[in-house]
């Protein structure tokens, strides 16, 4: 039988203490992305976030930087939508809508494109790999919704549930595929 994603993450998934500081537990997911059920599993999780595929209720999936990309493309296949890299300050040219947010380690900043993409109306899902603090997911939902996209949901493999990062969201449904 087909195992589930839970299954998948809880079995191939590489948790390295103080990784890459002291007191930062690190949730690596490589060894799942890079196993075909695996990558499967989680992807058909990740867009049932959402339910049935091309209802139309998302026009556009964006994969936060970087490793919500690998991710992200999957999803929109799966949707029939099209995909948008959140990327990382610096890696898009000029003019970029721009959001600052903290991570359990440093400061960072997430940009979108600010002219070429129509945001305005767009419904949008966000897909990144974990969430821990929330920061991350939440500066991608602040930049999305500033340039006029609404922001349907938001959809990750793993959710360290203690740290509550769910509670930054500001009202958009989170689906977790594992707790941790
Ligand atoms: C990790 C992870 C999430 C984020 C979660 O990314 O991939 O994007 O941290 O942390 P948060 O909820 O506390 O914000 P990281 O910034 O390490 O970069 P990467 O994806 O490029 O490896
Ligand atoms: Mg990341």
């Amino acid at each position: 039988a087909d195992e589930s994603a839970a299954d998948y993450v809880a079995h191939l998934t590489r948790t390295v203490p103080d990784f890459p500081q002291p007191g930062v537990t690190f949730a690596d997911l490589t060894p799942v992305f890079a196993d075909p059920a695996g990558l499967r599993a989680i992807v058909k999780g990740l867009a049932e976030a959402v339910g049935a595929p091309a209802t139309g209720e998302v026009d556009l999936v964006a994969g936060i930087d970087s490793r919500g990309f690998l991710l992200g493309s999957g999803v929109a296949l799966m949707l029939g939508t099209g995909v948008l890299a959140v990327r990382k300050a610096g890696k898009l040219p000029p003019p970029v809508h721009s959001r600052e947010y903290t991570l359990e380690y440093g400061n960072a900043a997430l940009e979108i494109p600010a002219t070429g993409i129509a945001f305005e109306g767009r419904r949008v899902l966000v897909i990144d790999d974990v969430l821990a603090t929330g920061g991350t997911l939440c500066a991608a939902v602040d930049l999305l919704r500033s340039a006029g996209a609404e922001v349907v949901a938001a959809a990750v493999v793993v959710e360290i549930a203690q740290l509550r990062g769910r509670d930054l969201l500001g009202g958009v449904p989170l689906t977790a595929l594992s707790l941790q």
